[in-house]
């Protein structure tokens, strides 16, 4: 078994990280650091207490909070699935929006192109980068997702 380590956090809120042995197959070992808010927490524990077993018996949570986004991350990346839509660093050039910016408005509740706009600019301007925004949205609501 290999130890791993994922790290993940919304600017200046919730973040965990997470250490665990793994084959491939199965989870054992799980320990992590987490803060945020009591929901986050909640969940955290919920998921990951105790856990050893398959990597196929972690479920993936179903809802939209950022607390059900960030634990899905988690997981999708624990089972080697999680495949980012979109990599550059900025991802709207017109107002110079990077691509993490966007991502934690995603996290933190702009469920909509139009939220997303409203909230970090990104997509006023020419709107060639909508299509993207829109697709790091249907992926961190997992709407085009990864096997489950
Ligand atoms: S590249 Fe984002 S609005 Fe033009």
């Amino acid at each position: 078994m290999e130890k791993k380590r994922i790290k993940i956090a919304i600017s200046q809120r919730d973040s965990i990280d997470l250490n665990y042995s793994s084959d491939g197959e199965m989870v054992k070992d799980i320990s992590y650091q987490v803060i945020g808010c009591k929901n986050f927490v909640d969940q955290v524990e919920a998921t990951f207490k105790g856990f050893s077993g398959n990597i196929s018996d972690l479920r993936l949570p179903e809802g939209d909070s950022h607390s059900e986004i960030l634990i899905r991350e988690l997981i999708l990346k624990i089972k080697s699935d999680w495949n980012f839509p979109y990599n550059d660093e900025e991802l709207c050039h017109c107002r110079v929006v990077p691509t993490e910016v966007v991502d934690q408005a995603i996290i933190s509740g702009a469920h909509s192109v139009k939220a997303v706009n409203r909230m970090t600019s990104a997509g006023t301007g020419c709107g060639t980068c909508r299509k993207d925004i829109e697709a790091l949205i249907n992926h961190r609501l997992a709407k085009t997702s990864s096997k489950q």
